[in-house]
């Protein structure tokens, strides 16, 4: 027997280099017995290797390798055998990874959502406190957190990427990252610290009472997304018996004080309160018909035609990218070249199903200039935004999606107002004037023209994320309006 220890830190790289020397010398999942730093020694473990066969030479499907790469962060003492047994077995059928019906990689797959949503609340539920000087270059916060997996490393680049400015440590029982100067590190796990008290958790009250929703309360469904476990670290938490206890007289207070809306103007009068109005209002099926006739701008005159949205119009996400490209402007359709083929490879490792979500552009036409047979890309101006805005809000008012995706800067231009730096922005949650979420993140094309290999690869790592967090965002928003109450007139909360 084999015994084979993985380290705590780097965990997956080194059950990755482990199982390929395994398999390399052809030893049978029985004959190797696998365990962590932390986990004790079996009797048979290092006993010679009685059933080795001829070494073998394979390479693992990619699904798989992202699957094993998850999966060993799962608290399951079995996790490293498992993923070897089932790596075997795919040395004879690699089809195996994609077959639904089969039972070991259903069970590896409930294993990886399992560390996903662990993933999901970690970035949810961490809450930094202020531990340094304000008035130092680099401020300092810590975070105290007890995950259900081991998934502090592999959630620590979400950190670093989104607070790379300052210094901070997440410690965790078993765990610590810690990232100064921006460098991080994995230190070994320490019992709770005592924190001093941070002045900003008084700001985290006050906005978790004004978005909570008392109208909209659901005990279930709120126990769920915010599982009791998490409560003793969260300042919010505190509130949440207080505004459930006094739910019920808040939301009747809220129904008695909205007012009644005459039915025919409802639903005009909501728009404006949404801000979601567009001057085109006619009806929704002819919108497409309605796009590739506009002349609003003189964009129209080059392209070969407009490219309106497509995907289900109730579709719960709408991804909005920049413009037409190549090959939309000749086929009329969004994202089919180069950088929604990007996408598409992308959106699958993430979880994001693309034919779930409506996906359109922020200007209609392609703008580019010639040169020789090529036609060169352009960026939009903020005039053609502007002016293309109009059909924009017309597919927001159409689809009304519960989140948006918007991809470059274009986007978020045409969707929020503003240009700030992208590259500041992305990854972090704006949003439309009702409230509708705008979660941010590069364009594609972007990471495909980084020249530089290992940027590029730190980059679609981030892109990775951001779609990943765009999937789990849509999980929660629909979980919880399944949940709902119906809502009740005037009522524009949320919890
Ligand atoms: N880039 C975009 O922003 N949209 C497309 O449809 C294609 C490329």
């Amino acid at each position: 027997m084999r015994h084979i220890t993985l380290p705590e830190t780097g965990t997956a790289i080194a059950w990755r280099k482990a199982a390929r020397s395994c398999l390399a010398e052809g030893l049978m999942p029985a004959d190797v017995s696998w365990g962590s730093e932390q986990t004790e020694r079996g009797l048979f473990d290092d006993q010679p290797v009685s059933g080795a066969t001829t070494p073998l030479k394979m390479t693992a499907p990619r699904s798989f390798v992202a699957l094993a790469e998850t999966v060993c962060w799962h608290r399951d003492e079995d996790r490293f055998a498992r993923l070897y047994q089932f790596l075997w077995r795919l040395k004879d059928t690699p089809h195996l990874v994609a077959d639904r019906g089969d039972r070991e990689l259903a069970h590896l797959r409930a294993m990886e959502k399992s560390v996903h949503r662990c993933q999901h609340k970690m970035k949810a539920f961490v809450r930094f406190r202020e531990i340094g000087d304000r008035d130092d270059a680099r401020r300092s916060f810590a975070a105290w957190f007890e995950p259900t997996h081991h998934t502090v490393e592999p959630t620590a680049l979400f950190f670093a990427r989104r607070f790379g400015d300052m210094d901070w440590r997440i410690v965790t029982p078993e765990k610590t990252a810690t990232f100064q100067s921006g460098e991080l590190r994995f230190l070994p796990g320490q019992p709770k610290p005592d924190f001093p008290e941070d002045a900003s958790e008084a700001l985290w009250l006050t906005y978790f009472r004004s978005i909570f929703n008392p109208a909209r309360l659901k005990v279930q469904a709120m126990t769920s997304e915010m599982p009791r476990k998490y409560w003793k670290n969260l300042p919010e938490a505190a509130t949440i018996p207080d505004l459930i206890a006094n739910a019920p007289a808040r939301a009747r207070a809220m129904a008695e004080a909205a007012p009644t809306l005459p039915p025919v103007r409802a639903r005009k009068a909501r728009q404006q309160l949404a801000g979601l109005e567009s001057a085109w209002s006619g009806p929704m099926e002819t919108l497409p018909a309605a796009i590739h006739d506009c002349r609003r701008c003189p964009l129209h005159k080059t392209a070969t035609q407009a490219v309106p949205g497509t995907g289900p119009l109730d579709a719960p996400l709408m991804i909005v990218g920049e413009q037409p490209g190549d090959q939309e402007d000749l086929t009329g359709k969004p994202f089919v070249g180069p950088a929604g083929q990007l996408f598409d490879k992308v959106a699958q490792s993430a979880g994001l199903i693309r034919k779930e979500a409506f996906v359109t552009n922020a200007v209609k036409h392609f703008k580019f200039i010639p040169r020789g047979k090529r036609r060169l890309h352009q960026r939009p101006n903020s005039g053609e935004i502007e002016h293309c805005r109009w059909w924009l809000d017309a597919e927001l008012a159409m689809v009304r999606p519960k989140l948006i995706l918007a991809l470059g800067a274009t986007a978020a231009e045409a969707l929020t107002g503003s240009g700030a730096n992208i590259l500041q922005r992305r990854g972090t949650v704006e949003q439309l004037a009702d409230g509708t979420p705008i979660l941010l993140s590069v364009h594609p094309s972007y990471l495909l023209r980084l020249p530089d290999p290992a940027e590029r690869e730190k980059q679609m790592a981030a892109f990775e994320d951001d779609l990943r967090l765009a999937a789990e965002m849509i999980a929660t928003l629909t979980a919880r309006s399944a949940e709902e109450a119906t809502p009740i007139a005037g009522t524009h909360g949320r919890l």
